[in-house]
């Protein structure tokens, strides 16, 4: 028997028909029975500003900063926009880091992206893994997962209609596990 994995899914786009966040469903909905899928909340998220943060770190942010610590591992989903990840993502990661002990640190972490385009939003993907590096979280490096011409993909309802896009993502979501239980055995030792 292995131990359930809490995942966490982030999704950097607040739109309610968005298809990152749909992507992120999909992953929820095939993750095998021993990984635990939960969604954080970046919409009352506030944009990034020290002296609110000396104040008082809002309780979007603590909530954020939990989960994060809570999670044995991240999956990410980020929009492209202007060739890097979402501006509200990039600002809830600025939030999360400046605690300490900083709650990314160590994690093992995923990333899809999806766009319109026919790149998937591959430079957001890339734009992501850096920051993911100076805040030394784990990216897993493949399976790649990048949605292209994704209002193709998903109906109207945000519903996936491609079904070899739904296999990547299953894959990625397995891969994430196998990834994580193998950083975590290492730690044991
Ligand atoms: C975009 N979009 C976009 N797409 C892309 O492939 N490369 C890009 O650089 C950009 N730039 C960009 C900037 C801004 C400000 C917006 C609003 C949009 C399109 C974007 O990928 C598309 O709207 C996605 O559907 C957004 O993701 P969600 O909201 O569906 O998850």
């Amino acid at each position: 028997m292995t131990n359930t994995l809490k995942v966490l899914c982030i999704s950097g786009s607040l739109r309610k028909n968005s298809y990152n966040t749909a992507a992120l469903r999909v992953a929820r909905d095939s993750a095998p029975g021993n990984m635990h899928i939960e969604f954080a909340d970046l919409s009352q998220i506030p944009l990034y500003d020290q002296d609110q943060r000396d104040d008082a770190v809002p309780a979007a942010v603590r909530q954020l900063v939990e989960q994060v610590r809570a999670a044995d591992a991240l999956l990410f989903a980020t929009p492209e926009y202007n060739y890097s990840m979402s501006g509200v993502l990039k600002n809830a990661i600025d939030w999360v880091s400046r605690e300490q002990p900083q709650p990314f640190a160590g994690k093992p972490a995923a990333i899809m992206s999806a766009s319109m385009s026919l790149l998937g939003g591959v430079r957001a993907q890339y734009d992501l893994r850096r920051a993911m590096v100076f805040l030394d979280m784990h990216c897993l490096n493949k399976p790649e997962v990048m949605i292209a011409s994704a209002h193709e993909r998903f109906d109207a309802e945000g519903r996936l209609t491609d079904e070899t896009t739904g296999e990547f993502i299953a894959k990625l979501v397995v891969a994430l596990g196998d990834w994580t239980r193998k950083l975590q055995a290492g730690e044991k030792q």
